[in-house]
């Protein structure tokens, strides 16, 4: 019942990163983009062209963006939320972009400043000019499990939103879970709803930690038929405009969980935790990844 093989989405550099209110020098997060491509890791998301006035901590975005050494068999997609980040991304060398949406109208107003239904309206105009470019675009859709100031979300909602997303030409739609919930019996129902309209191959699942819940909806994602999960190295994270959202689950704590179930994913854990400890020290904050802490390493 269990996928064979699993893709991990690498999202520290961006989610686990956008929330730190000291500016992590490009150096820094050039070098742990890197140290991740070495792990295997074979989608990285390595920044976002959102406004610096937003999240100052993105505003090195071109930076990075040059400074990474790319491996050839990875990609390195970007958040854009509208036609101006997608050109920037462009001009940058971004040759994959990331959507992002929601399932709840006041996220929707307080994260990217406008409702769900005029935030469609720019993303269209991202797909159009994505696909006139040959730029394969992921899509997001947050508070798929609840959100910060709306509470619940109906799982008719995210399947619409998700819909959307899909049917103007993102390849894969990734469900977050932004302020982590949620719990298995949510995620199957809210699973089962966009499966109706979205591939179940064409779903990702990204997940949140603050309730100590992601590993337990992401085994329940998986037997259902899931097979790509984003996830950040050392549970870095956070939204800046999800309050008390803390870390996307551990990178390590899911490669830890897949390889013991015999899911093939083509991470090296080793050098995954060497990228752990890395960062942990530059930002000087211990790891929340449960296997590093048990391999005894910072
Ligand atoms: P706005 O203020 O409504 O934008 O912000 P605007 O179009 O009115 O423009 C205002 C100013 O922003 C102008 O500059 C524009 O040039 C500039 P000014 O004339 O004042 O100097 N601007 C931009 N600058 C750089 N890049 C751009 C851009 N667009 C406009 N792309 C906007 C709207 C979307 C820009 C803003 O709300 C924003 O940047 N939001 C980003 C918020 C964000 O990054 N949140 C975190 C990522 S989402 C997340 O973490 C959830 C996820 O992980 C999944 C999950 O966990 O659920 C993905
Ligand atoms: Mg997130």
């Amino acid at each position: 019942r269990l996928p064979a093989r699993v893709k991990i989405v690498e999202v520290g550099p961006r989610d686990g990163l956008q929330n730190e209110k000291t500016l992590v020098p490009a150096e820094v997060k050039i070098q742990l983009i890197d140290m991740l491509s070495e792990a295997g890791l074979p989608v990285i998301e390595a920044t976002s062209f959102v406004s610096p006035k937003w999240v100052p901590q993105m505003a090195d975005q071109v930076e990075v963006m040059r400074g990474i050494r790319r491996r050839p068999d990875a990609s390195y997609p970007v958040l854009t939320p509208n036609l101006q980040g997608f050109q920037a991304a462009v001009r940058a060398g971004a040759r994959e972009v990331a959507i992002f949406g929601a399932a709840s109208e006041l996220f929707s107003k307080k994260n990217i400043n406008c409702s769900v239904e005029e935030s469609l309206q720019r993303f269209e105009e991202v797909t159009r000019a994505a696909k006139e470019q040959s730029v394969p675009v992921r899509g997001y859709v947050s508070c798929v499990l609840g959100c910060p100031y709306e509470g619940k979300v109906s799982p008719e909602k995210v399947a619409q939103v998700a819909k959307r997303l899909y049917s103007m030409g993102c390849y894969e739609i990734s469900l977050g879970d932004t302020i982590g919930v949620g719990t298995p019996g949510g995620m199957q129902e809210m699973l089962t709803a966009v499966s109706r309209e979205v591939p179940i191959s064409a779903i990702a699942v990204h997940c949140h930690d603050t309730y100590g819940q992601a590993l337990a909806n992401i085994l329940v994602a998986l037997q259902m038929g899931v097979s790509v999960v984003d996830s950040s190295v050392a549970g870095l994270g956070g939204c800046p405009y999800a309050q008390g959202a803390s870390g996307n689950v551990a990178t390590e704590d899911v490669v830890y969980m897949l390889h013991g179930l015999g899911i093939h994913t083509g991470v090296d854990l080793q050098k995954l935790m060497d990228a752990g400890v890395f960062i942990c020290r530059a930002l000087n904050r211990k790891t929340s990844s449960k296997v590093a802490q048990a391999s005894c390493k910072l």
